[in-house]
């Protein structure tokens, strides 16, 4: 029998941080290696030229997503690992779903607000259309399934949306993906607990290639609370859950049971522990990550297969839209 499809991407726009990793990339790998799905994951890097960029450090920041995502164990012989841009068909559909995608549903988008504020000086189209360019990456290739952290629910639903239209006016055509959310689906900022961890704000990252003294550092410093007892409490302690959070999605125990294992600890001990733990969790991703990258060539041909069979159903795919929409 078929397997479902699942598809997912990251923007190369900096280092992955542990949110990535525990919202998305963990999953992608424990989602692959369940066999349940036929998987494909991409370098969102059409989308990263929304935000400001250097060309000069784009092929680089491409080649560490891969070596990100090979290391942490996305398999090029279960999942087809590929670049965004090797496929013009998502373009291709994005323009399309354009010309369907309510005006309305795009300006409600709290990203493209959140960015327009962040980037003043550079509120281009691109971060309006994001959503829609992400719709096309899900439609594209008939995904039924879209492993993402929780900020992405919203173009989610607009990709839904979309696909329900389409469909509407011009015939079954496309699946209406459904996310899914890892238990830990928005991991907070370590300064600045109230805030999501996000890459725009490196501050607050805990970055997953980070070396282990740089982990112990970061920990340490982390916003936690007046008190000093170590209780899961979110809207209370938002520093100290959000560190039971990152241990219960890194160990798989449940919150519970993470706190069981502190109790007793004073909020230095906490961050000890943490520390060592996180750092001991990512030492053979480390390991791996830096012999990749002495190999860049097994990347590259890594991608390019990857981008070979994604293009070949999104060609298919394409010839089938078009006919659909009389072109
Ligand atoms: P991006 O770096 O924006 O391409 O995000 C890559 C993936 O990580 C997406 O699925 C996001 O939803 C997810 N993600 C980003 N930040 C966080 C966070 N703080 N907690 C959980 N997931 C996140
Ligand atoms: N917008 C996503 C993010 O910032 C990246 C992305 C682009 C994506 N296209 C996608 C995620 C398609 C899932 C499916 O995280």
């Amino acid at each position: 029998m078929k397997k479902p499809i699942l598809v997912s991407g990251i923007q190369p726009t900096g280092r992955l941080h542990i949110g990535n990793y525990l919202g998305a990339l963990k999953n992608f790998v424990d989602l692959q290696n369940s066999g349940k799905y036929d998987c494909y994951f991409f370098i969102a890097d059409y989308h990263s030229l929304t935000e400001n960029f250097n060309p000069a450090e784009k092929p680089a920041q491409i080649l560490n997503l891969a070596a990100d995502f090979l290391a942490a164990g996305l398999d090029p012989k279960k999942s087809k690992i590929f670049i965004q841009s090797a496929v013009p068909q998502s373009t291709e559909l994005a323009w399309i779903l354009e010309t369907i995608a309510p005006m309305g549903e795009l300006k409600r988008m709290t990203q493209f607000k959140d960015k327009s504020d962040a980037q003043q000086e550079n509120v281009n189209v691109g971060l309006f259309t994001y959503p829609t360019l992400m719709a096309a990456d899900i439609l594209l290739y008939d995904a039924q399934f879209v492993p993402v952290g929780d900020d992405q629910l919203q173009h989610l639903e607009l990709a839904r949306t979309l696909a329900r239209k389409f469909n509407s006016h011009f015939g079954r055509t496309f699946f209406e993906p459904k996310e899914i959310l890892t238990a830990t689906p928005r991991v907070m900022s370590l300064d600045d607990p109230e805030k999501k961890m996000s890459k725009s704000r490196p501050g607050g990252c805990l970055f997953i290639d980070d070396e282990p003294e740089v982990i112990k550092s970061k920990i340490r410093g982390a916003v936690t609370d007046s008190e000093s007892v170590v209780k899961y409490d979110p809207k209370r302690k938002a520093g100290i859950s959000n560190m039971l959070e990152i241990m219960s999605g890194l160990s798989g125990k449940s919150i519970a049971e993470v706190e069981r294992g502190f109790a007793g600890m004073n909020y230095g001990e906490l961050k000890h522990s943490l520390a060592d733990y996180v750092s001991d969790y990512f030492e053979k991703f480390r390991k791996k990550k830096a012999t990749l990258l002495k190999k860049s060539a097994v990347i590259k041909s890594a991608l390019r297969s990857g981008s070979a069979k994604a293009k070949k159903s999104a060609e298919k795919k394409m010839a089938d839209i078009k006919k659909k929409i009389g072109l």
